[in-house]
């Protein structure tokens, strides 16, 4: 989704801006820009497509000058087009803004600004504000006051960030909503200012996050937040830990294939200081769940979009088999217009690797409205879902830069099965035996997750055979029937190849009449309590000329006897299953999507951060 980024201090601003950009492409976007301060004038330049072109573009007709401000475009309203592209102007070219969100009431707003005499250079909903803007500072206003008016003005969720030729030591920001983030990085002498914090990572670590309902007067000296009202506010500076490094490709080609072998790294760090192995015990201080609370739940409800809704409905069996406690799994954008029977006795659980899909941040708003108690479980660090929580477990994985999502789906995974024994500990319905055994087994993880990532090679000559089909279905029981939703998406997102994830069970209700020597056929069927019904659902789907791609413990020669290919996994506790059994479907979707020649880490129209209902 759009990115932004900001910048006043005493360099030249160019660089800044579109090396922030450039550290914010991953969100996805269709259409870049910038505009920057010079000589008391402010100049432009926009570009429909990748930012390399913008960069050109920069490059033929150079610009520089402080403050500026940059923006990689998501459209919504209007065409992506360099006209449509942000920054936008003012009329008279003395104001200048970059947003993220949907001005709900712009088509009204356009009407009113035209009948008054203002033509539109755009067909953006964000024109509205620049402009609306201008109208205030004919009448009197400053910059700081013309923003205030105009924020009030506009519907919807908004980040918004603007500076003005006649007032060039400021810039000026807010926050209204959902509509993702703005965070202002702490310089010397200097101020960033961004939509996320890889944008900013390589200058400051000290940040200040907007809340909702909040702006700020950046100069290159000072940060003042207030209120929409106009009231002051001590904002809380905060650390961020990430390392710049994290956020490069390294030795890999791409962020994904990065962040699929990264995962032996971030399920030890997620481990790290939780598991307490001689004791058997796991500890979780960030989710403040004490006993009276875990023996008070009545019901958990785990919401999410996309890769995180299907981490957590691993997590509902997980919660269901060790606590024994009621637990669904809702899928965030229906949870609110679903009347949900939600009330203090629940807890609304959210996983969101980015921490601001607005339909995730809904779901959390709505539990807390009926008095349930909001925890998340979250990758960015600061983000929303994460602030808002009562308690909030930070997924260890560091910036996941790819579009698609593969080690924040593995962090939660575990994050998961450590909450349903705390949970069930506290609650005093797990025997010392098996809660012993429930913690010992995570010891297993890393290594078994390197053991997958080591037979890629074996994956790509996989991904060879399959990387001109159609179509493929992915069949999954029981714990590890999410993971064929997940690596259906995972193949679909990057590769554009058309794949659908289905309970095992369920096939022979429908989709058993696509099957034919056409349609590769992926069965999760490791030795897991469901591994008798999976054999006999690859001998169905061969009995139609289907051709089997087996996901299968080493060994399991049956398997191997059926199956056209298998991609092998260690021997592995069912109930930890799903980590290992992704790993060979993330890699065999990235193989397919890189012989493809595919963008795999900007995906066509998908976005990182989907901030937009
Ligand atoms: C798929 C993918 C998306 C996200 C979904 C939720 O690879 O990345 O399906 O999982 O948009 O995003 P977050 O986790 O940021 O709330």
């Amino acid at each position: 989704m759009c990115g932004i980024v900001g910048y006043i201090g005493p360099r030249d601003a160019t660089p800044v801006l579109l090396n922030g950009l450039k550290r914010l492409e991953y969100r996805g976007y269709d259409s870049a820009g910038v505009a920057v301060l010079t000589d008391g004038h402010i100049e432009v330049r926009r570009t429909a497509g990748k930012l390399s072109r913008l960069v050109e573009l920069v490059d033929q007709t150079p610009l520089s000058g402080s403050p500026g401000i940059g923006h990689t475009r998501w459209a919504t309203h209007g065409v992506p087009t360099a006209r449509n592209a942000h920054p936008h102007l003012s009329a008279n070219a003395r104001v200048v803004v970059v947003h993220n969100g949907i001005v709900e009431n712009f088509l009204e707003l356009r009407d009113e600004l035209t009948a008054e005499g203002v033509i539109f250079q755009s067909d953006t909903d964000t024109e509205t504000i620049v402009q609306l803007v201008e109208k205030h500072q004919a009448a009197g206003l400053d910059l700081v006051e013309a923003a205030r008016q105009t924020f009030q003005t506009i519907q919807g969720a908004h980040g918004i960030v603007l500076m003005s030729a006649d007032e060039p030591d400021k810039i000026v920001c807010a926050r209204i909503g959902n509509a993702g983030g703005v965070v202002i990085g702490l310089g010397q002498g200097e101020n960033f200012i961004a939509s996320d914090i890889p944008a900013i990572m390589e200058h400051t670590q000290q940040v200040i996050f907007l809340e909702s309902h909040q702006m700020a007067i950046v100069t290159s000296s000072h940060v003042q937040i207030e209120t929409m009202a106009g009231k002051s506010i001590q904002p809380k500076i905060h650390t961020i830990s990430f390392d710049a490094a994290a956020a490069e490709k390294g030795e890999y080609q791409h962020f994904m294939q990065k962040e699929i072998h990264e995962q032996v790294r971030s399920l030890t760090d997620t481990l790290a200081g939780r598991v307490d192995f001689q004791a058997g015990r796991i500890r979780l201080p960030e989710l403040k769940l004490t006993t009276e609370l875990a023996q008070k739940i009545r019901k958990i409800y785990i919401t999410a979009c996309g890769t995180a809704a299907y981490a957590g409905m691993v997590g509902k069996i997980l919660i269901e088999k060790i606590v024994r406690l009621p637990c669904e799994l809702e899928i965030a954008s229906e949870f609110r217009y679903s009347d949900p029977i939600v009330d203090e006795n629940c807890v609304v659980l959210a996983i969101s690797q980015s921490g601001e899909t607005a339909d995730t941040l809904a779901a959390m708003e709505e539990g807390r409205r009926k008095g349930a108690a909001i925890w998340s479980i979250v990758n960015a660090i600061g983000s929303q879902a994460m602030r808002v929580a009562q308690g909030s477990l930070s997924m260890q994985t560091g910036p996941e830069i790819g579009v698609a999502s593969t080690k924040a789906f593995t962090a939660p995974l575990v994050d998961l099965y450590m909450l349903a024994v705390l949970l069930a500990d506290l609650r005093g319905n797990l025997p010392d035996a098996d809660r012993r055994a429930l913690v010992s087994d995570l010891r297993l993880v890393p290594q078994l997750a390197s053991r997958v990532l080591n037979t890629e090679p074996e994956i790509k000559k996989v991904a060879r055979a399959l990387k001109n089909v159609r179509d493929c279905l992915f069949l999954g029981r029981g714990i590890n029937m999410p993971i064929a939703y997940e690596g259906a998406l995972k193949l679909k997102e990057i590769s554009y190849i058309h794949a659908e994830g289905y309970p095992a069970g369920e096939m022979k209700h429908g989709p058993i009449a696509l099957i034919d020597r056409h349609m590769p056929v992926v069965c999760i069927a490791p030795q897991d309590p469901w591994h008798e019904k999976m054999l006999s659902q690859i001998q169905q789907v061969k009995a139609r000329g289907g051709t089997v791609i087996a996901v299968a413990t080493e060994g399991d020669e049956l398997v191997a006897s059926l199956a056209d290919h298998v991609l092998w996994v260690p021997k592995c506790p069912w109930m930890l299953s799903p980590v290992v059994t992704v790993i060979p479907l993330q890699l065999m979707a990235y193989n397919i999507a890189t012989l493809r020649g595919l963008d795999v880490d900007q995906p066509r129209n998908l976005a990182k951060s989907v901030t937009v209902e």
